[in-house]
């Protein structure tokens, strides 16, 4: 059997832990090429991957074309995305593509155009849709438990050394990444779009920055650090390739995203939704409490509990654990779905479609709270080609 060869274009945190998982302990795929701009990230890469022979590419487009890359993944920053997807389109390459897809409209809708008529694979990396505890939810629907969706809750809201790492990290700045909601909760906005089966069509939001601001620095001394001396909302410093080399305090960064964000939604099946996201939390939650004709279902990945009762004078509560945690213990499941594309042709269970059904919901979201209005996103749907 012939190796697939893997070509990494951002080869930070996310990517190389994904490729590790992909490539370690089978012989069948492996990570033939790299390129990033950081020294730090192409060793982080070499090590994990088990790839110290990979060849190393300055230019992108290089990578894209090695005779070896059979398939692109790309983890840059979101702002690079779009380059780099295009371009391995352009060269018939299957792409794996970190989410989220873009950080605009304009280059979601170019690129659904590019894939479309190309025979070729696109995985996004929407891990929780691999996920134990969002399958389940997803079946309990299915299998009529709750009847019809009529309306539902759903949140992100992150502990308070996670909120301390984006607010020191590149994600800071739209210009970078997108909005946090685009960056962070388009993983959300997936969800719910796949569990209703719908697109939102009108919203509004209020969203701000209230914590991470320089008045409240000296926050940071007033909690005890961890036994190992690490001070509070900086834990997670050593995670990126950008906050390690710059270690900055996360209330004294100059940024431009907001710290927490309320959303109201309506989908085009007439099911209606509010979202919450804060980035300073004690209880981490990523939480769906939905509300159907004939049932509630009620869930939050990070416990890993799912509890679900019909409506009726005694029925009942079902409770089920499920794998637990900020990605519900997908990881694995990704990597397996990844492989089996590269290796056997599957299609990906999410692809570039989906990732441009999240993106959009987040910019109409943050059309929203930028404006204080109320935002008709069927425009917005025009404008990708697709019908909510
Ligand atoms: N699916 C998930 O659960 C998940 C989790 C974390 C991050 N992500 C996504 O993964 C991506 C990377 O995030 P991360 O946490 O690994 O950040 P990171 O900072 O650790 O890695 C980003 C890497 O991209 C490199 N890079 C930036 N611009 C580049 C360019 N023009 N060309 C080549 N390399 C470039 C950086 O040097 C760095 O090594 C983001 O899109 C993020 O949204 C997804």
């Amino acid at each position: 059997m012939s190796t697939v060869g893997i070509g990494l274009i951002g080869c930070g945190n996310r990517l190389t832990e994904v490729m590790a998982r992909v490539v370690q302990g089978h012989e069948g795929v492996r990570v033939t090429a790299l390129c990033d701009v950081s020294d730090d990230a192409l060793d982080l890469a070499r090590r994990r991957c088990e790839c110290p022979d990979a060849v190393v590419h300055q230019d992108y487009r290089d990578l894209i074309n090695d005779p070896s890359v059979d398939w692109v993944a790309v983890g840059s920053w979101n702002c690079f995305h779009k380059e780099h997807i295009l371009a391995a389109l352009e060269a018939e390459k299957h792409v794996f593509s970190e989410k989220p897809l873009t950080i605009n409209i304009e280059d979601c809708a170019l690129l659904k155009k590019a894939i479309e008529e190309k025979k070729l694979l696109f995985s996004m990396g929407f891990i929780l849709r691999y996920a134990e505890f969002y399958r389940r939810v997803k079946a309990l629907i299915e299998d009529g438990v709750i009847g019809e969706i009529v309306s539902f809750e759903f949140n992100e809201t992150l502990d308070f050394n996670h909120g301390g790492y984006i607010m020191q990290d590149w994600r800071r700045f739209r210009e970078n990444a997108g909005t946090h909601l685009l960056e962070k909760c388009s993983h959300d906005f997936d969800l719910a779009n796949w569990l209703t089966g719908s697109l939102p069509v009108r919203t509004a939001s209020f969203g701000g920055l209230s914590f991470f601001t320089p008045e409240n620095a000296g926050l940071i001394n007033e909690i005890e650090p961890t036994e190992d001396g690490v001070p509070a909302y900086q834990t997670w410093q050593q995670m990126g390739i950008y906050t390690r080399a710059n270690r900055l305090n996360p209330f004294t960064t100059e940024k431009n995203i907001i710290d927490n964000q309320v959303v109201i939604l309506e989908y085009a099946n007439g099911v209606r939704a509010t979202f919450h996201t804060n980035l300073n939390t004690a209880i981490p939650e990523r939480r769906f409490y939905l509300c159907g004709t004939k049932g509630t279902i009620r869930g939050d990945v990070m416990a890993g509990h799912i509890e679900y009762r019909r409506i009726g004078f005694d029925p009942g509560t079902v409770h089920e654990k499920t794998a637990s945690g900020g990605h519900g213990g997908a990881d694995g499941i990704l990597a397996d779905g990844i492989r089996d594309s590269m290796l056997n042709g599957t299609v990906p269970v999410v692809g570039l479609e989906d990732g441009v059904k999240s993106a959009v919901a987040c910019f109409g979201v943050d059309k929203a709270m930028d404006s204080g209005q109320v935002v008709d996103l069927r425009p917005m749907w025009d404008l990708v080609d697709i019908q909510p």
